[in-house]
Protein backbone atom coordinates (compact mmCIF):
# COMPACT_ATOMS: atom_id res chain seq x y z
CA UNK A 1 0.00 0.00 0.00
CA UNK A 2 3.42 2.30 0.67
CA UNK A 3 3.50 2.54 -2.78
CA UNK A 4 -0.26 3.21 -4.23
CA UNK A 5 0.73 7.33 -3.58
CA UNK A 6 3.26 7.32 -6.15
CA UNK A 7 0.65 5.96 -9.03
CA UNK A 8 -1.48 9.04 -8.41
CA UNK A 9 0.45 11.52 -9.91
CA UNK A 10 -1.33 14.36 -9.11
CA UNK A 11 -0.91 13.64 -5.08
CA UNK A 12 2.35 15.74 -5.34
CA UNK A 13 0.73 18.67 -6.17
CA UNK A 14 1.08 21.67 -4.47
CA UNK A 15 -2.04 23.74 -4.04
CA UNK A 16 -2.04 26.97 -2.20
CA UNK A 17 1.85 26.77 -1.48
CA UNK A 18 1.05 23.19 0.52
CA UNK A 19 1.36 19.55 -0.51
CA UNK A 20 -2.65 18.32 -1.89
CA UNK A 21 -4.49 17.25 0.14
CA UNK A 22 -7.25 15.51 -1.84
CA UNK A 23 -10.50 14.32 0.35
CA UNK A 24 -13.63 14.75 -2.39
CA UNK A 25 -13.02 11.15 -4.03
CA UNK A 26 -17.03 11.08 -3.59
CA UNK A 27 -17.26 13.64 -6.15
CA UNK A 28 -14.67 12.39 -8.34
CA UNK A 29 -12.05 10.10 -7.78
CA UNK A 30 -8.06 10.70 -8.70
CA UNK A 31 -6.95 8.26 -11.45
CA UNK A 32 -3.76 6.30 -11.41
CA UNK A 33 -1.28 6.51 -14.34
CA UNK A 34 -2.67 3.08 -15.70
CA UNK A 35 -6.04 4.67 -16.50
CA UNK A 36 -4.21 7.18 -17.92
CA UNK A 37 -1.96 5.82 -20.07
CA UNK A 38 -4.36 3.19 -21.26
CA UNK A 39 -6.45 6.26 -22.47
CA UNK A 40 -3.08 7.33 -24.19
CA UNK A 41 -2.41 4.13 -25.42
CA UNK A 42 -5.60 3.50 -27.12
CA UNK A 43 -5.53 6.59 -28.73
CA UNK A 44 -1.46 6.71 -29.78
CA UNK A 45 -1.87 2.64 -31.59
CA UNK A 46 -5.55 1.43 -31.45
CA UNK A 47 -7.63 4.98 -32.28
CA UNK A 48 -10.73 3.30 -34.88
CA UNK A 49 -14.01 3.02 -34.46
CA UNK A 50 -15.47 -0.26 -32.77
CA UNK A 51 -17.65 -2.92 -34.14
CA UNK A 52 -18.03 -1.52 -37.61
CA UNK A 53 -14.66 -2.21 -39.05
CA UNK A 54 -12.89 -5.39 -40.33
CA UNK A 55 -9.58 -3.92 -40.49
CA UNK A 56 -7.03 -4.80 -37.52
CA UNK A 57 -7.21 -1.28 -36.23
CA UNK A 58 -10.62 -1.56 -35.72
CA UNK A 59 -11.06 -5.02 -34.31
CA UNK A 60 -7.65 -4.07 -31.85
CA UNK A 61 -10.38 -1.08 -30.39
CA UNK A 62 -13.32 -3.52 -30.10
CA UNK A 63 -11.34 -5.97 -28.32
CA UNK A 64 -10.28 -3.12 -25.74
CA UNK A 65 -13.50 -1.82 -25.99
CA UNK A 66 -15.78 -5.33 -24.90
CA UNK A 67 -12.66 -6.46 -22.83
CA UNK A 68 -12.95 -3.46 -20.85
CA UNK A 69 -17.44 -4.90 -20.52
CA UNK A 70 -16.13 -8.03 -19.40
CA UNK A 71 -13.67 -6.61 -16.88
CA UNK A 72 -16.65 -4.53 -15.75
CA UNK A 73 -19.16 -7.40 -15.64
CA UNK A 74 -16.63 -9.66 -13.55
CA UNK A 75 -16.30 -6.69 -11.09
CA UNK A 76 -19.69 -6.77 -10.11
CA UNK A 77 -20.55 -10.37 -10.44
CA UNK A 78 -23.03 -9.68 -13.51
CA UNK A 79 -23.63 -13.24 -15.04
CA UNK A 80 -22.51 -12.15 -18.15
CA UNK A 81 -20.44 -8.79 -19.99
CA UNK A 82 -24.21 -8.90 -21.97
CA UNK A 83 -25.71 -7.94 -18.82
CA UNK A 84 -23.26 -4.37 -18.73
CA UNK A 85 -24.68 -1.36 -20.63
CA UNK A 86 -22.33 1.27 -20.99
CA UNK A 87 -23.77 4.95 -20.20
CA UNK A 88 -22.49 8.26 -19.55
CA UNK A 89 -23.03 8.08 -15.84
CA UNK A 90 -25.14 7.08 -12.92
CA UNK A 91 -27.03 10.11 -13.71
CA UNK A 92 -27.57 9.34 -17.42
CA UNK A 93 -28.65 5.17 -16.62
CA UNK A 94 -30.98 6.43 -13.64
CA UNK A 95 -32.56 8.24 -16.57
CA UNK A 96 -32.65 5.31 -18.46
CA UNK A 97 -33.94 3.54 -16.10
CA UNK A 98 -36.73 5.76 -15.47
CA UNK A 99 -37.49 6.68 -19.41
CA UNK A 100 -37.19 3.15 -21.21
CA UNK A 101 -38.00 1.15 -18.42
CA UNK A 102 -40.43 2.85 -16.18
CA UNK A 103 -42.36 4.50 -18.28
CA UNK A 104 -43.52 0.80 -20.09
CA UNK A 105 -44.02 -0.99 -16.69
CA UNK A 106 -45.79 2.26 -14.70
CA UNK A 107 -49.66 2.88 -14.71
CA UNK A 108 -51.56 5.56 -12.91
CA UNK A 109 -51.62 5.07 -9.04
CA UNK A 110 -48.67 2.71 -9.13
CA UNK A 111 -46.05 3.79 -6.33
CA UNK A 112 -41.94 4.27 -6.79
CA UNK A 113 -40.22 4.04 -3.40
CA UNK A 114 -37.01 6.02 -2.91
CA UNK A 115 -35.35 6.65 0.71
CA UNK A 116 -34.89 10.06 2.19
CA UNK A 117 -31.12 10.35 1.71
CA UNK A 118 -31.36 9.56 -2.30
CA UNK A 119 -28.84 12.23 -4.45
CA UNK A 120 -30.92 14.63 -6.79
CA UNK A 121 -30.00 12.00 -9.44
CA UNK A 122 -31.76 9.18 -7.81
CA UNK A 123 -34.94 11.42 -7.21
CA UNK A 124 -35.46 13.65 -9.91
CA UNK A 125 -35.84 11.39 -12.67
CA UNK A 126 -38.61 9.62 -10.59
CA UNK A 127 -40.40 12.69 -10.15
CA UNK A 128 -40.19 13.39 -14.19
CA UNK A 129 -41.86 9.95 -14.75
CA UNK A 130 -44.77 10.15 -11.98
CA UNK A 131 -46.07 12.97 -13.22
CA UNK A 132 -46.11 12.10 -16.78
CA UNK A 133 -47.15 8.24 -15.77
CA UNK A 134 -49.79 9.32 -13.01
CA UNK A 135 -47.68 6.99 -10.23
CA UNK A 136 -47.09 7.87 -6.90
CA UNK A 137 -43.78 8.78 -5.11
CA UNK A 138 -42.77 7.15 -1.27
CA UNK A 139 -39.88 7.46 0.08
CA UNK A 140 -38.54 5.66 3.13
CA UNK A 141 -37.54 7.68 6.21
CA UNK A 142 -34.01 6.95 8.19
CA UNK A 143 -33.17 5.46 11.00
CA UNK A 144 -31.53 7.65 13.84
CA UNK A 145 -27.84 6.15 12.87
CA UNK A 146 -29.15 8.15 9.31
CA UNK A 147 -29.53 4.25 7.64
CA UNK A 148 -32.64 3.32 5.40
CA UNK A 149 -35.06 1.66 8.33
CA UNK A 150 -35.51 -1.66 6.75
CA UNK A 151 -39.10 -1.34 9.10
CA UNK A 152 -40.52 1.73 7.28
CA UNK A 153 -38.97 0.19 3.75
CA UNK A 154 -41.52 -2.97 4.81
CA UNK A 155 -44.32 -0.74 5.46
CA UNK A 156 -44.17 1.51 2.77
CA UNK A 157 -44.24 -1.68 -0.24
CA UNK A 158 -47.39 -2.84 -0.94
CA UNK A 159 -48.47 -4.64 -4.07
CA UNK A 160 -49.10 -1.18 -6.13
CA UNK A 161 -45.14 -0.75 -5.71
CA UNK A 162 -43.54 -1.41 -8.70
CA UNK A 163 -39.63 0.27 -8.68
CA UNK A 164 -37.74 0.33 -5.71
CA UNK A 165 -34.51 2.70 -6.05
CA UNK A 166 -32.20 3.36 -3.76
CA UNK A 167 -28.45 4.20 -2.75
CA UNK A 168 -26.13 1.75 -1.91
CA UNK A 169 -23.74 3.98 -0.02
CA UNK A 170 -25.18 7.84 0.99
CA UNK A 171 -22.87 10.14 -0.28
CA UNK A 172 -23.74 12.30 2.56
CA UNK A 173 -23.41 9.95 5.42
CA UNK A 174 -22.17 6.91 3.83
CA UNK A 175 -24.32 4.75 5.38
CA UNK A 176 -24.94 1.53 3.60
CA UNK A 177 -27.82 0.36 2.91
CA UNK A 178 -28.82 -3.58 3.52
CA UNK A 179 -29.29 -4.00 0.04
CA UNK A 180 -29.69 -8.28 0.14
CA UNK A 181 -32.30 -7.72 2.57
CA UNK A 182 -33.85 -4.63 1.11
CA UNK A 183 -34.38 -6.39 -2.16
CA UNK A 184 -35.81 -9.17 -0.80
CA UNK A 185 -38.65 -7.36 0.86
CA UNK A 186 -39.16 -5.76 -2.19
CA UNK A 187 -39.33 -9.17 -4.21
CA UNK A 188 -41.93 -10.25 -2.63
CA UNK A 189 -44.75 -7.43 -3.54
CA UNK A 190 -43.14 -7.72 -7.25
CA UNK A 191 -41.33 -4.66 -7.39
CA UNK A 192 -38.61 -3.65 -9.58
CA UNK A 193 -34.84 -3.55 -7.32
CA UNK A 194 -32.71 -0.60 -9.02
CA UNK A 195 -29.61 0.16 -6.87
CA UNK A 196 -27.37 3.34 -7.19
CA UNK A 197 -23.62 1.91 -6.64
CA UNK A 198 -22.09 5.35 -7.36
CA UNK A 199 -20.46 5.06 -3.76
CA UNK A 200 -19.90 2.21 -3.57
CA UNK A 201 -18.24 0.49 -6.74
CA UNK A 202 -14.35 0.15 -5.96
CA UNK A 203 -14.64 0.53 -2.45
CA UNK A 204 -15.85 -3.16 -1.29
CA UNK A 205 -16.82 -6.01 -3.49
CA UNK A 206 -20.07 -6.41 -5.20
CA UNK A 207 -22.12 -9.31 -6.37
CA UNK A 208 -25.17 -8.35 -7.99
CA UNK A 209 -26.10 -11.85 -8.30
CA UNK A 210 -25.88 -12.60 -4.77
CA UNK A 211 -27.76 -9.07 -3.95
CA UNK A 212 -30.31 -10.33 -6.35
CA UNK A 213 -31.26 -7.03 -7.40
CA UNK A 214 -32.86 -6.24 -11.16
CA UNK A 215 -30.75 -3.23 -11.81
CA UNK A 216 -27.24 -1.63 -10.65
CA UNK A 217 -25.68 1.48 -11.97
CA UNK A 218 -22.32 3.84 -10.91
CA UNK A 219 -20.15 6.08 -12.38
CA UNK A 220 -16.14 5.15 -13.81
CA UNK A 221 -14.80 8.53 -12.68
CA UNK A 222 -15.53 7.71 -8.72
CA UNK A 223 -13.91 4.47 -9.24
CA UNK A 224 -11.11 5.90 -10.46
CA UNK A 225 -11.80 5.64 -14.27
CA UNK A 226 -12.32 8.74 -16.18
CA UNK A 227 -15.55 11.06 -16.54
CA UNK A 228 -17.98 10.52 -19.78
CA UNK A 229 -18.35 6.49 -18.84
CA UNK A 230 -21.07 4.89 -16.37
CA UNK A 231 -22.83 1.39 -16.14
CA UNK A 232 -25.95 -0.05 -16.30
CA UNK A 233 -26.02 -3.59 -14.98
CA UNK A 234 -29.40 -5.52 -15.62
CA UNK A 235 -30.50 -8.75 -15.45
CA UNK A 236 -31.79 -10.33 -19.12
CA UNK A 237 -35.05 -10.40 -18.58
CA UNK A 238 -35.04 -6.80 -17.25
CA UNK A 239 -32.92 -5.33 -20.11
CA UNK A 240 -35.24 -7.04 -22.24
CA UNK A 241 -38.32 -5.10 -21.04
CA UNK A 242 -36.57 -2.04 -21.49
CA UNK A 243 -36.66 0.29 -24.45
CA UNK A 244 -33.37 2.22 -26.09
CA UNK A 245 -33.76 5.50 -25.37
CA UNK A 246 -31.21 6.66 -28.11
CA UNK A 247 -31.72 5.70 -31.13
CA UNK A 248 -29.12 5.58 -34.71
CA UNK A 249 -26.49 4.34 -35.57
CA UNK A 250 -24.48 0.84 -34.24
CA UNK A 251 -28.16 -0.02 -32.18
CA UNK A 252 -29.47 -1.44 -34.86
CA UNK A 253 -29.61 -4.69 -37.13
CA UNK A 254 -31.70 -3.56 -40.16
CA UNK A 255 -33.05 -0.73 -41.54
CA UNK A 256 -35.48 -0.22 -44.09
CA UNK A 257 -37.30 3.22 -45.08
CA UNK A 258 -39.89 2.27 -43.14
CA UNK A 259 -38.76 0.93 -39.51
CA UNK A 260 -35.52 -0.17 -38.02
CA UNK A 261 -34.82 -3.59 -36.22
CA UNK A 262 -32.53 -3.70 -33.27
CA UNK A 263 -29.17 -5.62 -31.91
CA UNK A 264 -29.04 -8.19 -29.34
CA UNK A 265 -27.95 -7.00 -25.75
CA UNK A 266 -26.23 -5.03 -24.75
CA UNK A 267 -25.53 -3.58 -28.00
CA UNK A 268 -29.11 -1.96 -28.93
CA UNK A 269 -28.81 0.56 -25.73
CA UNK A 270 -25.69 2.04 -26.80
CA UNK A 271 -26.40 4.43 -30.17
CA UNK A 272 -24.16 5.90 -32.17
CA UNK A 273 -19.96 6.35 -31.46
CA UNK A 274 -19.68 5.13 -27.53
CA UNK A 275 -17.32 6.55 -25.52
CA UNK A 276 -14.35 4.00 -26.08
CA UNK A 277 -11.63 5.68 -24.45
CA UNK A 278 -13.77 5.99 -21.40
CA UNK A 279 -14.36 2.64 -21.33
CA UNK A 280 -11.24 1.55 -22.02
CA UNK A 281 -10.03 3.63 -18.77
CA UNK A 282 -12.31 2.39 -17.18
CA UNK A 283 -11.33 -0.99 -17.45
CA UNK A 284 -8.05 -0.43 -16.17
CA UNK A 285 -9.47 0.94 -13.33
CA UNK A 286 -10.89 -2.31 -12.87
CA UNK A 287 -7.43 -3.75 -13.03
CA UNK A 288 -6.10 -1.42 -10.99
CA UNK A 289 -8.64 -2.17 -8.04
CA UNK A 290 -7.89 -6.27 -8.23
CA UNK A 291 -4.36 -5.54 -8.31
CA UNK A 292 -4.64 -3.38 -5.24
CA UNK A 293 -7.42 -5.21 -3.79
CA UNK A 294 -10.85 -4.46 -2.62
CA UNK A 295 -10.37 -6.29 0.61
CA UNK A 296 -7.12 -3.91 1.23
CA UNK A 297 -9.28 -0.63 0.19
CA UNK A 298 -11.94 -1.39 2.03
CA UNK A 299 -9.81 -1.92 5.27
CA UNK A 300 -8.03 0.91 4.50
CA UNK A 301 -10.63 3.54 3.61
CA UNK A 302 -12.06 2.14 7.23
CA UNK A 303 -9.55 3.03 9.27
CA UNK A 304 -8.91 6.00 7.77
CA UNK A 305 -12.50 7.07 8.37
CA UNK A 306 -12.72 6.01 11.92
CA UNK A 307 -9.23 8.03 12.74
CA UNK A 308 -10.90 10.76 11.25
CA UNK A 309 -14.09 10.35 13.19
CA UNK A 310 -12.00 9.94 16.32
CA UNK A 311 -10.18 13.34 15.19
CA UNK A 312 -13.30 15.36 14.53
CA UNK A 313 -14.54 13.98 17.87
CA UNK A 314 -12.09 15.75 19.89
CA UNK A 315 -12.61 19.20 18.01
CA UNK A 316 -15.43 21.33 20.21
CA UNK A 317 -18.13 23.11 17.71
CA UNK A 318 -18.00 20.33 15.15
CA UNK A 319 -21.44 18.57 14.54
CA UNK A 320 -20.62 15.01 12.76
CA UNK A 321 -24.03 14.12 10.34
CA UNK A 322 -22.69 10.56 10.82
CA UNK A 323 -23.86 9.07 14.27
CA UNK A 324 -21.22 7.35 16.42
CA UNK A 325 -22.03 3.73 16.60
CA UNK A 326 -23.74 3.36 13.49
CA UNK A 327 -22.22 0.45 11.60
CA UNK A 328 -21.27 0.30 7.94
CA UNK A 329 -20.25 3.32 7.16
CA UNK A 330 -17.69 3.87 4.21
CA UNK A 331 -15.86 6.70 3.29
CA UNK A 332 -17.20 9.95 3.76
CA UNK A 333 -17.56 12.01 6.97
CA UNK A 334 -19.91 15.29 7.03
CA UNK A 335 -19.94 17.91 9.39
CA UNK A 336 -20.18 21.38 10.31
CA UNK A 337 -18.54 23.83 12.51
CA UNK A 338 -20.66 26.00 14.37
CA UNK A 339 -20.65 29.43 13.65
CA UNK A 340 -19.10 29.02 10.37
CA UNK A 341 -20.59 28.60 6.98
CA UNK A 342 -19.50 25.22 4.99
CA UNK A 343 -17.76 26.84 2.29
CA UNK A 344 -16.26 29.23 4.40
CA UNK A 345 -14.74 26.32 6.12
CA UNK A 346 -13.89 24.74 2.65
CA UNK A 347 -12.36 27.62 1.32
CA UNK A 348 -9.86 28.17 4.47
CA UNK A 349 -9.05 24.48 4.25
CA UNK A 350 -8.39 25.24 0.83
CA UNK A 351 -5.98 27.78 1.31
CA UNK A 352 -4.12 24.53 3.17
CA UNK A 353 -4.54 23.18 -0.07
CA UNK A 354 -7.07 20.73 1.47
CA UNK A 355 -9.85 19.84 -0.86
CA UNK A 356 -12.91 19.58 0.78
CA UNK A 357 -16.82 19.62 -0.70
CA UNK A 358 -19.14 22.06 0.73
CA UNK A 359 -22.54 22.53 -0.34
CA UNK A 360 -25.98 20.90 -0.03
CA UNK A 361 -24.55 17.46 -1.74
CA UNK A 362 -26.87 16.62 -4.59
CA UNK A 363 -29.54 16.03 -1.30
CA UNK A 364 -31.86 18.65 -0.56
CA UNK A 365 -34.29 16.23 1.01
CA UNK A 366 -31.58 14.67 3.21
CA UNK A 367 -30.72 18.30 4.15
CA UNK A 368 -34.10 18.81 5.26
CA UNK A 369 -34.01 15.76 7.37
CA UNK A 370 -30.97 16.73 8.92
CA UNK A 371 -32.29 20.58 9.62
CA UNK A 372 -29.49 21.91 7.55
CA UNK A 373 -28.89 24.14 4.57
CA UNK A 374 -25.50 22.57 3.77
CA UNK A 375 -22.15 20.50 5.50
CA UNK A 376 -18.76 20.38 5.03
CA UNK A 377 -17.74 16.48 3.22
CA UNK A 378 -14.34 15.33 3.79
CA UNK A 379 -13.52 11.47 1.78
CA UNK A 380 -11.36 9.17 2.52
CA UNK A 381 -9.87 7.10 -0.03
CA UNK A 382 -7.40 4.58 -0.21
CA UNK A 383 -4.73 6.82 -1.41
CA UNK A 384 -5.24 8.73 1.54
CA UNK A 385 -2.88 8.88 4.33
CA UNK A 386 -2.24 9.80 7.92
CA UNK A 387 -0.64 13.02 6.94
CA UNK A 388 -3.72 14.05 4.85
CA UNK A 389 -5.71 13.48 7.78
CA UNK A 390 -2.97 15.34 9.98
CA UNK A 391 -2.97 18.09 7.28
CA UNK A 392 -6.78 18.47 7.03
CA UNK A 393 -7.41 18.26 11.27
CA UNK A 394 -4.56 21.31 11.84
CA UNK A 395 -6.65 23.37 8.76
CA UNK A 396 -10.07 23.46 10.43
CA UNK A 397 -8.27 24.55 13.81
CA UNK A 398 -6.88 26.66 11.44
CA UNK A 399 -10.54 28.04 10.34
CA UNK A 400 -11.92 27.82 13.71
CA UNK A 401 -9.17 29.95 15.14
CA UNK A 402 -9.60 32.46 12.12
CA UNK A 403 -13.25 32.98 12.43
CA UNK A 404 -13.66 32.98 16.11
C1 LIG B 1 -25.04 8.38 -4.55
C2 LIG B 1 -24.85 9.09 -5.85
N1 LIG B 1 -25.68 8.84 -6.86
C3 LIG B 1 -25.54 9.43 -8.04
C4 LIG B 1 -24.54 10.34 -8.28
C5 LIG B 1 -24.43 10.97 -9.63
O1 LIG B 1 -23.26 10.57 -10.24
P1 LIG B 1 -22.82 11.20 -11.66
O2 LIG B 1 -22.74 12.69 -11.43
O3 LIG B 1 -21.51 10.59 -11.93
O4 LIG B 1 -23.87 10.85 -12.62
C6 LIG B 1 -23.67 10.65 -7.25
C7 LIG B 1 -22.61 11.66 -7.48
O5 LIG B 1 -22.10 12.26 -6.57
C8 LIG B 1 -23.82 10.01 -6.00
O6 LIG B 1 -22.99 10.27 -4.99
Amino acid sequence: MKTVRDDFTILKRQVNGHPLTYLDGEATSQKPVHVLDSIRAYYDQENANVHRGVYTLSQEATTSYEGARGKVAELVGAASPKNIVFTRSTTESLNWLAQGYGANLLEAGDEILLTQLEHHSNIVPWQVLAKVTGAKLRYVSLTAAGEIDPADFKGKLSEKTKIVSFAHVSNVLGSRAPVKQLAALAHEVGATVIVDGAQAVGHFSIDVLDLDVDFYVFSGHKMLGPTGIGVLYGKTDFLEAMTPVQYGGEMIERVTLETSTFQELPWRFEAGTPNIAGAIGLGAAVDYLNEVGLAEIADREERLLAAALTALEKIPGVTIYEPRGAKNHYGVLSFNLAGVHPHDVATVLDMAGVAVRAGHHCAHPLMDYLGIQSAVRASFAFYNNQEDLDRFVSALRQAQEYFA
